[in-house]
């Protein structure tokens, strides 16, 4: 179903042509003020320049916007168009016109959103822990905000290929292998590395403090780089143990990711010294001081590809992987969430790939995040300073969830009090990361997150749970989407526009990466539920009354489901 600015796009493109005679884009928005209308256009600002310019005469906004309006045909979709201020055109639309698109929506259950009119191949790279160490609140941020992109992606039935880009290569391995055989001579006795963190720590102070043992360690890396079997099992064991460790973690966040998205640095080892030869030969690449390097224009510092010693770097393999992705996975689109400390690596990593030709037809979009950081200010530490396990900060959020639900539902057996909680704890750490603009810096704040006022997850479920809660009250009443719907009183139309917008929402969010637009969406749309619900009466008002309040209830109950679910945050039907 054609959304509501398409709708209006369409229509005013062609007024335009016909009153102006030339093609314009109409600039359609939601109106600033809803006291004006529903949705404005923006155009006649500028076309009157262009009007001008064109004819040698002298025109103003208002007198274009007329022009536009006497040629403009919205059939039945509009109550009232008006022109504002300086020229903006307004528009609200008809409440029957509403009810009829609403009433077709009820039937479906994509909720009117539009699957991509052109669907593509694309790749989200997200998470991307390094092994042997702990996953850090940075990652936590990757792994959200990525899965969520992915989900609203997949949604319009575009191909996602998830890649968890790990940091599973590099000369740290050669002291962890040197470590865990200096711990026993054979590789594959059962050494305990559970504890990755303390191993790593022990494994570079020996490294630090004993020249014979680093000497082991770099001779180490060069076997496992020429692929020797020891070095190669050792490797892998210390991944294995790793992906022990945050596999779970996305299992408890409810994320998508599988150890089949894993595609590591080590992936693309085999792939590096093509690169480096290729962007040489190009003329792209160049050799410095003993290293080999590519300048980008407005960065000061080059990008290093192979180090003096002949070694790889992080952006080396980046390269290989976009070269990968566009040639072999066939990916259109490639999109990375990472921390926007990353973005000069970023930058020089899609230049330099666009140079060579390796991302032809291919976006590759940066979708970077700011800082987590506690009430200090600084960024989120425990409070002797360590950077917080998240293992330990998943445990406390579903524990001070447990708190919240049994005081609202003490009758709940603590089974399922605490299954709720589970989804009330991590769907509150979720939604506090998803709901803020992505790029700005944000503070972690347990009992806001927690609340259950305001724009939070808590909030939500517990709107979406009211809802099932009318309806298991409701009894054995006629399906919801029977009927037509009405909408007599302001707070009903208020709350049918609204749902109405979800496609647009969707949209944006594929364009623009913003999570947080799916969240500030699904806040209004509790709030004018909640509006709605105050002001008009469902299961007490007459048959056919009841009959359509109940089926926006309906609709809001899915809207909402679903825009969690995008989010990847549980709704349970009872809070
Ligand atoms: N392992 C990196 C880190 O911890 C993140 C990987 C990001 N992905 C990429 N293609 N570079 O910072």
């Amino acid at each position: 179903m054609t959304n509501t600015n398409t709708l209006l796009d369409a229509a005013f493109r062609k007024a335009i042509s016909q009153s102006l005679g030339f093609e314009a884009d109409p600039l359609i928005g939601l109106s600033q003020n809803e006291t004006f209308g529903d949705y404005q256009s923006n155009a006649a600002m500028g076309l009157a320049r262009e009007v001008a310019q064109r004819s040698g005469q002298k025109t103003n906004p208002r007198a274009v916007a007329e022009k536009i309006i006497a040629q403009l045909d919205l059939g039945n979709m509009a109550e009232q168009v008006t022109i504002a201020g300086p020229g903006f055109i307004n528009i609200r639309l008809s409440p029957v016109w509403l009810a009829d698109q609403l009433t077709a929506r009820s039937g479906d259950n994509r909720l009117g959103i539009d699957p991509a009119a052109h669907p593509r191949k694309v790749v989200v790279d997200y998470s991307g822990p390094n092994i042997a160490k702990q996953m850090h609140v940075g990652h936590l941020r990757s792994t959200i905000i990525g899965d969520c992109l992915a989900r609203v992606i997949e949604y319009q039935h575009n191909q996602i290929i998830r890649q968890n880009h790990l940091g599973d290569w590099g000369t740290q391995f050669g002291m962890l292998i040197a470590y865990l055989r200096s711990q026993s001579q054979d590789t594959d006795a059962r050494q305990d590395i559970t504890d990755l963190e303390e191993f790593y720590r022990q494994a570079k102070k020996r490294f630090d403090e004993l020249p014979t043992f680093a000497e082991e360690a770099r001779n180490t890396v060069v076997q496992l780089q020429a692929g020797q079997s020891a070095e190669l099992a050792a490797w892998r064991r210390i991944v294995d143990e790793t992906r022990r460790h945050y596999q779970p973690i996305y299992d408890r966040l409810g994320v998508s990711l599988k150890p089949e998205h894993e595609r590591g640095e080590s992936f693309y080892n085999p792939m590096l010294q093509q690169v480096v030869e290729d962007l040489l030969s190009q003329g792209i690449a160049i050799r410095s001081e003993g290293a080999i390097v590519v300048f980008t224009e407005g960065f000061e510092n080059p990008l290093i590809i192979q180090k003096s010693d002949g070694g790889y770097l992080y952006g080396t393999t980046d390269l290989a992987a976009i070269r990968y992705r566009a040639q072999k996975l066939g990916a259109t689109r490639i999109i990375y969430t990472h921390d926007s400390r990353q973005a000069q690596h970023f930058a020089q990593v899609f230049a330099t790939a666009a140079r060579a030709g390796w991302a032809a037809g291919v976006s590759l979009e940066y979708a970077p995040f700011g800082t987590m950081l506690g009430a200090d200010g600084k960024p989120f530490k425990t409070r002797s300073g360590d950077t917080v396990k998240l293992k330990d900060l998943l445990d406390e959020a579903e524990e001070r969830a447990f708190g919240l639900v049994s005081q609202k539902n003490p009758e709940l057996d603590e089974a399922h009090r605490r299954q709720i909680a589970r989804a009330v704890g991590i769907g509150a750490v979720k939604y506090s990361d998803l709901s803020k603009d992505r790029t700005s810096d944000y503070v972690f704040n347990w009992d806001k997150m927690l609340s259950l006022d305001g724009n939070t997850a808590p909030y939500l479920q517990y709107v979406y749970a009211r809802i099932k809660s009318i309806f298991r009250k409701a009894g054995k009443l006629p399906s919801p989407s029977a009927g037509r719907l009405q909408l007599d009183t302001p707070q009903e139309q208020a709350l049918a526009k609204h749902l109405l917008r979800v496609g647009e929402i969707v949209e944006s969010v594929a364009r623009e990466l913003k999570p947080h637009l799916l969240c500030a969406y699904l806040y209004d749309l509790a709030v004018r539920f909640s509006s709605f619900y105050e002001n008009c009466p469902v299961l007490q008002s007459e048959p056919e009354i009841r009959q359509s309040r109940l089926a926006l209830c309906d609709l809001t109950a899915r809207t909402m489901a679903l825009g969690l679910d995008l989010l990847g945050i549980e709704h349970p039907e009872q809070m």
